[in-house]
């Protein structure tokens, strides 16, 4: 099973958490006014006009297509798009094949993945009999670290107990869930699908748990979580398709440094405590509108390297030495995970012997240094709050993911100077 908790440095403190993200942000201090980007698609609705219906804002990233077909196919193959769908025949990581769709939670008790003429399932056995049976109706995840997997009931969204492992290509215990019990109904927050769609429509509330409509999302990360609804666009463009700008829709590139990276830190910032409801942040607001950051200074949260990217950059010397973005290194319309050349030479845009601050490994590496920059500095760490508990295991695997606290790694060295080595034989 996956745990999160969060450890806090300097006390004992753990904190187990029921959603993915864990570690703490400390905050910096935003005092940022509201964007005032005249290019944001308008709020129609008025104080006595009925309330806004938000869904109605959305374009749907198909729209997109006409217009700008080259980024929509690209951007299909990115994690962000992959992040969320209804269930099909296809997006399914994990085996339903005899012999590899079973998850033992002892001697008696175990969970196996079905799939019938009405769909897919997760059903738990006790001592060979069906005991309760789990449809799977939405996919959480694009699988490089696993696949959740979430069932209506009524209109309550809870995750099925059994998660696929992306590392080990193994069924695991679900997030949070405790290793010896199958659990099959726990409620799915707004603020879990802000992070892993681009819009939902909450209904309202209703045995501690949040109701949603069942048809008015918007699946994924997709363009206009990043660049705000676009009906308006998509209408005003096809209307006037004489008219060369843009209009009603926001390019991140040129908000603020700060606006830039609130979008990210919407959902790459750790845990957050929201003021106002999921879903009311939009691309150019001010993230400390809609959030209460945790007074915590940096030094004592001990971040974790799953979930809080922002929170790891913003102690770098590159960070507070420069304009440093998170798109100063990821162009996010491209999967471009493990090209590790190319991250490498956007470190170069800035570290370089004509433009200052080389690496001091410069003349002891070569010229084969600029191949890979990040093993060294950006190196795979150990997360504390993704472990899992795959079957039969009586430790947990830790999930390795890369820590955005750029700085030197000496213990690093010889492993990356070897594999440079070998690479350029
Ligand atoms: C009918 C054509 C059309 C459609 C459909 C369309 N756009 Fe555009 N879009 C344009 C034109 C024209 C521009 C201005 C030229 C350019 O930047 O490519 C533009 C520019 C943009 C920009 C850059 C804005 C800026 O200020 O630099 C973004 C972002 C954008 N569109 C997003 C979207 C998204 C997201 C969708 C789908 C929901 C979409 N567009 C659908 C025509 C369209
Ligand atoms: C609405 C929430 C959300 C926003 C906003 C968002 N991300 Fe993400 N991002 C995610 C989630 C969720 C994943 C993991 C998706 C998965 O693997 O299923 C992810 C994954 C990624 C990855 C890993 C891609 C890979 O192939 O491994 C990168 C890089 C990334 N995001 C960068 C950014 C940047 C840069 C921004 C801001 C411009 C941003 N994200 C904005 C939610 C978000
Ligand atoms: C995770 C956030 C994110 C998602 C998702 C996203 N974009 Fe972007 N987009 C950006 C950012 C950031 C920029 C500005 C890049 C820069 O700094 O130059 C941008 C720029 C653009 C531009 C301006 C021209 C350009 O190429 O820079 C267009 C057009 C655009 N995006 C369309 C789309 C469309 C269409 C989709 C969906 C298929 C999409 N974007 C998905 C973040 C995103
Ligand atoms: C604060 C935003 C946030 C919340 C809340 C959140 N996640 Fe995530 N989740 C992320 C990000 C960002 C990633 C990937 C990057 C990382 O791990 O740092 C991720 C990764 C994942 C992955 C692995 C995807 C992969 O890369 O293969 C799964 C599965 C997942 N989340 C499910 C959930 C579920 C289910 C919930 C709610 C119960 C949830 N998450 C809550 C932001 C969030
Ligand atoms: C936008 C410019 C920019 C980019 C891009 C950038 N850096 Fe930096 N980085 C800086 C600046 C400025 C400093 C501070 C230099 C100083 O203090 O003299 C710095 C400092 C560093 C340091 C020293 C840190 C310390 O604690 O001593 C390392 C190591 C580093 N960068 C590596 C990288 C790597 C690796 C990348 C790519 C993954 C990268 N940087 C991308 C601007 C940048
Ligand atoms: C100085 C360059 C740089 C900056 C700035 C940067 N990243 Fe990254 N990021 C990387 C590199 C390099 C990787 C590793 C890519 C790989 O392994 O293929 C990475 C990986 C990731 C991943 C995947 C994590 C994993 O372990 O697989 C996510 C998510 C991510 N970045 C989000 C962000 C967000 C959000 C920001 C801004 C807060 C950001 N990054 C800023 C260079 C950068
Ligand atoms: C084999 C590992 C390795 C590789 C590869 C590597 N570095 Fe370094 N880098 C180091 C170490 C170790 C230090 C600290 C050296 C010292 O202080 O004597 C360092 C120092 C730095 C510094 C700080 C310099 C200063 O003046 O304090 C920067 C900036 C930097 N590296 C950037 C980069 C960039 C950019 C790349 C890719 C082009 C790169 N490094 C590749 C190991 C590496």
């Amino acid at each position: 099973m996956i745990r999160y908790f969060r450890v806090l440095a300097g006390s004992n403190l753990k904190i187990r958490r029921s959603t993915v993200v864990a570690a703490t942000i400390a905050g910096s201090i935003f005092l940022l006014a509201k964007c005032t980007n005249n290019n944001k698609p308008a709020n129609t609705a008025t104080a006595e006009s009925a309330p806004r219906d938000r869904f109605s804002e959305y374009a749907g990233s198909a729209t997109c297509e006409n217009c700008h077909r080259d980024i929509v196919e690209k951007h299909a193959k990115t994690a962000h798009h992959l992040t969320s769908e209804p269930v099909n025949d296809n997006n399914i990581l994990g085996s339903f094949k005899k012999g590899r769709n079973e998850f033992d939670f002892d001697k008696r008790t175990k969970v196996v993945m079905e799939k019938g003429d009405s769909g897919y399932f997760q059903v738990k056995y006790v001592d060979g009999k069906a005991t309760r049976k789990g449809r799977i109706d939405i996919v959480v995840g694009s699988g490089k670290i696993g696949q959740s997997y979430l069932e209506w009931i009524g209109d309550h969204l809870a995750q099925l107990p059994i998660t696929w492992y992306g590392p080990e290509k193994q069924w695991s215990n679900s997030p949070g869930y405790p290793p010896d019990k199958v659990v099959f109904n726990r409620p799915i927050t707004s603020r879990c699908l802000e992070c892993h769609t681009s819009f939902v429509q909450k209904t309202g509330e209703s045995q501690n748990a949040e109701t949603y409509s069942h048809t008015r999302i918007v699946y994924a990360v997709d363009c206009e979580k990043c660049h705000g609804p676009a009906a308006q666009h998509v209408q005003f463009q096809s209307q006037n398709p004489s008219v060369k700008e843009a209009k009603f829709i926001v390019n991140p590139a040129k908000l603020s440094r700060q606006q830039n990276l609130d979008l990210c830190r919407l959902c790459h910032g750790g845990r957050l405590n929201k003021t106002k409801p999921s879903f009311e942040f939009s691309v150019g607001d001010s993230l400390a509108s809609f959030f209460a950051f945790n007074p915590l200074s940096i030094e004592m949260a001990n971040i974790d390297v799953h979930g809080n990217q922002y929170g790891l950059l913003s102690v770098s010397k590159c960070f507070e030495k420069s304009e440093l973005k998170c798109t100063s290194c990821h162009n996010v319309h491209e999967k471009e995970d493990g090209k590790l050349q190319v991250f490498s030479q956007r470190c170069m845009n800035c570290h370089n012997p004509e433009k200052g601050h080389p690496c001091k490994m410069t003349a002891e590496i070569g010229p084969s240094i600029s191949q890979n920059c990040i093993d060294c500095h950006m190196p795979k760490q150990v997360s504390h709050t993704v472990s899992v508990y795959l079957e039969g295991a009586t430790t947990p695997t830790a999930a390795l993911m890369r820590t955005h606290y750029i700085k030197p790694y000496p213990e690093e060295n010889e492993k990356v100077i070897a594999w440079l080595k070998r690479k350029n034989k």
